[in-house]
């Protein structure tokens, strides 16, 4: 490998590590003792070589400090502020507030029919759906097309959604501000939609969307009431496993199968 193939390398192994800005031109040990601060020199006569060594280095001004919340605020304007989904799509895309978007190769927003009665939210996507710019088309969204096959949907019947639209980097899982920031992005979508059932997939966007602490092992399997001061009337909304805990856990599926008679049951009560 060249010098020049084995830095390009580098740098995308820190990308995908999560790393999205640098602060300096060499590493800094955290790990040892910190060096006591050398006093700066107050003596020099301004403009003079040593005052000049004296200064810290110039750094380029700060961005103005947000108002706690202040990105998710703007968020929650901006996304009120859309009277379609079409509207709100373009001010996803365009929404400069949350960091993920600076590392991320597209902004993942829906899949399948939004006039589908069924809506489907998910975390944030991950490597594929990041390529794609499409949920779930990874090997969880395999796994969801055959869930939803075996209730009889698939992407033609339903939405589908995520509360982040940017992957976090090297797939971690959301931070709170980050869910902070772009839930307003999802709950307009749900009103723009209006779908009759809600599913939320896995446990982030289960606390997230219903408001709970529990983990998803306690909330799925159970029917709650989806409501904002937009939405004509509350929609019925449950959670199930994240297919991608059920790759890793198969015992679980027992239960999800469970859940998706449940949900097929509720949707055909509801058409
Ligand atoms: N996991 C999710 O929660 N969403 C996706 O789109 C892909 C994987």
């Amino acid at each position: 490998m060249s010098h020049r193939e084995s830095l390009h390398a580098l740098l995308q192994w820190y990308v995908a590590a999560g790393v999205d800005e640098t602060i300096d031109t060499a590493p800094h040990d955290r790990f040892t003792k910190p060096v006591e601060a050398e006093p700066v020199e107050t003596e020099a006569p301004a403009g003079s070589q040593a005052a000049a060594q004296a200064q810290p280095p110039a750094r380029p001004d700060p961005a103005p400090a947000a108002a706690p919340g202040g990105a998710s605020w703007s968020a929650h304007d901006t996304a009120q502020a859309c009277a379609t989904l079409a509207e709100l799509v373009e001010a996803v895309r365009h929404f400069e507030g949350c960091a993920l978007k600076r590392t991320a190769t597209n902004t993942v927003i829906g899949d399948g029919d939004p006039k589908a009665p069924t809506m489907l939210i998910g975390e944030a996507p991950g490597a594929e759906e990041d390529r794609q710019g499409l949920p779930f088309v990874g090997p969880a969204g395999h796994l969801l097309d055959k869930m939803l096959a075996a209730i009889e949907l698939d992407r033609s019947k339903v939405y589908i959604t995520n509360i982040l639209p940017w992957r976090p980097p090297g797939n971690r899982s959301p931070t709170a501000e980050e869910i902070t920031i772009c839930q307003p992005f999802v709950e307009r979508q749900i009103e723009l939609i209006q779908p009759k059932v809600l599913i939320l997939v896995g446990g982030i966007s289960a606390k997230a969307l219903l408001n709970r602490r529990e983990g998803i092992t306690r909330l799925r399997g159970r029917w709650y009431d989806f409501a904002t001061p937009r939405l004509d009337a509350p929609i019925p909304t449950t959670a199930i496993f994240h297919p991608a805990y059920l790759l890793r856990q198969s015992a679980a599926k027992k239960e999800t199968w469970r859940d998706l008679l449940d949900i097929e049951e509720k949707i055909r009560n509801l058409l």
